[in-house]
Parts: C-alpha cells; structure tokens; sequence
C-alpha cells in the first residue's frame, strides 16, 4: 500500500467514536472500517458525496469540488486529511 499522508485522528461527535486514519488510508476508508455509514462515489475528490461537516481542526483540502468556504466546515472524505486531531459531526 503507498503513503497517502500523515496519520491523524477524527473524533465522530454524532457516532461517538474516534478513528485512528492511518497514513495509507483515506479518512473514507478509516470511517468506513469503524461502522460510520458513509455515502460515497467517485472516491477522487471530485462527486462531493462523501462529504461531512467539519466540527474543528486543521484540514489538508486535497479535493476539487468545495468552494473556498464551505472548506471551512466541511471535508470530503475520500481524499482530504486531517492535521494531529479535527472533529466531524458524524
Ligand atoms: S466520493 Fe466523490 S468526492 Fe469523495
């Protein structure tokens, strides 16, 4: 599996459970594996169906499909990543 990126930790306000996303998996993929019911598609950053709402934290927006505000509070899953810790309202 290749390097995606850091690992970092997304605490699911609305599920109550934290993921742990490894550094070769999406955060999509982490969501998935811990049984949060994620809708998703293109799985390239470009459909917007896998996004969340962004609850706090510092995001690394890799994605080509939120404006400039919306990636104020809101990250699409399948390709963007969290810095250290954020919290999502999942
Ligand atoms: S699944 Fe399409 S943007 Fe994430």
């Amino acid at each position: 599996m290749s390097l995606l990126g850091e690992p970092f930790t997304a605490k699911c306000l609305k599920s109550g459970t934290t993921v742990e996303v490894g550094g070769t998996q999406s955060l999509l993929q982490a969501l998935l594996d811990a049984g949060v019911p994620m809708d998703y598609s293109c799985e390239g950053g470009v459909c917007g169906t896998c996004v969340v709402p962004l609850v706090s934290g510092e995001v690394e927006h890799l994605d080509e499909f939120l404006m400039d505000d919306e990636k104020e509070h809101s990250i699409i899953t399948c390709v963007s990543r969290g810095i250290g810790e954020i919290e999502l309202d999942v």
